[in-house]
């Protein structure tokens, strides 16, 4: 990021408006009386309303259910979103697009670009040369980049909410990971523009979640802080958060209880989804096996049998969270030919054994950057699909050294309903019980300039300056003020993350 600022007469610069835009995801306010929130997850989503006389609810899909998948099926004429998409994933797995938030905000040469490509060979991503980023290449005349796939979801999220509602939706909070950097927010915000949605906020759905469980505990909550950790791992991605949970003194409305965001611990490619993909490819061996000698092509080159033994992949997955084995079973997988085989829990839990060796990684990242120790935290929630496979709840038990972890929100909907309760806060249209919410800023924040100074012996040189402006864990939104009292003409400055090139695993 870069920014040229005039120098104004008194030798003091604010650039606090620069920073509100970084820090205060901002808020407007509005006519329309239903809002909404859309808590975007990397396989599904989930919407939620609130208008007048009707309390906080979750959206039924056209199907009547509670979560729709993000999933987008695109033909020449015809697009189709949700379970109808999801549907056709097999049929038309090069035009089903999925997982497609992972692309975001990304330049080409991002590490998250070549994964996508090596998880999903289906796609033929192009190459923009103009914004160095990836389209979706479906057919010689279509294409799309991940940002207007996005829209066109949270179009379709608008268009749920509003038959539910029976009524006109525009305003609404969408949820992001608390991990998502300034690149990827604005895509998010490019998307939802492209819906025609006023973005209220975008709120890290940590927060989203510790804001329900605050608001469905308000009696709970009383002077002394309490430390609760969430340990979330969903499809995509696996963060843990530590908030602190106390009433305070507010100057507008007397005591109030207030949630802070005091560690963020995350890993951005552990989740359900790597799980999946390793059952996919043990049963892709195992089909391989079982028809050698027959000169068979291998089925990974077949993606419409990939499509269909990743749905395995995942039915396999949740069963054997509750099973000790089960029998995978796809009719006609490819060639006609039947696939049949048994897996074991055992063998789901070694082909991921290295991903349940991370599982604790988040939680030791948390605990740092909130500079607490496992002694402080009242209790673990647990939140987001991935935590129902036992082996990352036994590992994770072992890590927090707790007796047991805490499964008492409805976790699926949590960032749903916190995201739908700062909605109605904002938007005016509602009167709100007041619950004071601190986020805290994930990335530190560097302002750098270069100035020229003189040396002793009268020689000029160029001097580099850093000042964190934000730092790791500080409280967020706020405003700073930098004074540059040595300037006496335009200058450059950037405003920049500290260090936080992009490192992945598998
Ligand atoms: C948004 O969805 C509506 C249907 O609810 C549709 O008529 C409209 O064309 C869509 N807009 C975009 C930009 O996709
Ligand atoms: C605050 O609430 C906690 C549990 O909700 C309770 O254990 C504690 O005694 C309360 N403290 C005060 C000062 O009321």
């Amino acid at each position: 990021m870069a920014a040229t600022v005039r120098r104004q007469r008194p030798r003091r610069l604010a650039c606090w408006a620069v920073i509100a835009v970084l820090l205060a995801d901002l808020l407007a306010l509005s006519d329309t009386l239903a809002v909404m929130s859309v808590d975007l997850g990397s396989e599904s989503m989930k919407v939620a309303i609130v208008k007048p006389g009707v309390p906080m609810e979750i959206v039924l899909n056209k199907e009547s259910r509670r979560k729709t998948p993000v999933t987008v099926t695109l033909k020449e004429n015809e697009r189709f979103f949700g379970d109808s998409a999801a549907g056709m994933a097999i049929k038309n797995p090069k035009a089903t697009l999925r997982y497609f938030q992972h692309l975001l905000g990304k330049q080409a040469d991002n590490p998250h670009v070549a994964l996508y490509r090596a998880r999903f060979p289906e796609h033929e991503l192009s190459f923009d040369p103009q914004r160095q980023t990836v389209h979706f290449q479906i057919s010689p005349q279509m294409q799309f980049s991940p940002e207007e796939v996005l829209g066109m979801v949270l179009n379709y999220s608008r268009s749920l909410a509003e038959d539910f509602a029976e009524q006109p939706i525009k305003d609404a909070v969408i949820t992001v990971p608390a991990f998502f950097n300034q690149a990827e927010r604005r895509a998010v915000l490019q998307a939802a523009r492209m819906a025609g949605l006023k973005v209220l906020q975008l709120i890290n759905d940590n927060t989203a979640t510790a804001l329900s469980y605050g608001v469905f505990r308000r009696k709970d909550i009383n002077t002394t802080a309490q430390n609760v950790m969430f340990y979330d791992m969903g499809s995509g991605s696996t963060v843990c958060t530590i908030v602190t949970y106390q009433t305070v003194k507010t100057k507008e409305a007397g005591m109030q209880p207030q949630l802070q965001i005091r560690g963020v611990g995350f890993d951005r490619t552990l989740g359900g989804l790597e799980m999946e993909l390793r059952l996919r490819e043990h049963l892709a061996g195992l089909f391989n096996e079982q028809r050698k000698g027959q000169k068979a092509k291998d089925v990974r080159e077949n993606p419409r049998a990939m499509a269909k033994l990743l749905r395995e992949a995942n039915r396999l997955k949740t069963v054997l969270s509750a099973n000790a084995d089960h029998m995978a079973q796809i009719e006609g997988l490819m060639d006609d030919v039947d696939f049949k085989a048994k897996v074991t829990r055992v063998e789901f839990e070694e082909l991921c054994a290295d991903l349940f060796e991370r599982v604790p990684g988040p939680v030791q990242q948390a605990l740092q950057s909130a500079e607490m120790n496992l002694d402080e935290i009242e209790q673990v929630i647990l939140v987001g699909g991935a935590t129902r496979v036992p082996k990352v709840q036994e590992v994770l038990l072992k890590a927090v050294g707790k007796e047991e972890l805490g499964k008492n929100i409805n976790a699926d909907e949590a960032a749903a309903m916190g995201a739908v309760y700062q909605a109605a806060a904002l938007s005016k249209a509602f009167k709100v019980k007041p619950f004071v919410v601190r986020d805290a800023v994930v990335y530190p924040i560097l302002v750098e300039f270069t100035r020229e100074v003189e040396e002793p012996e009268g020689v000029r040189s160029l001097k580099h300056n850093k000042r964190v402006l934000f730092s790791r864990m500080g409280p967020y939104p706020q405003r700073k003020v930098i004074t540059f009292n040595r300037y006496s003409h335009d200058f450059n400055f950037h405003i920049n993350y500290v260090g936080c090139g992009v490192r992945i695993r598998l």
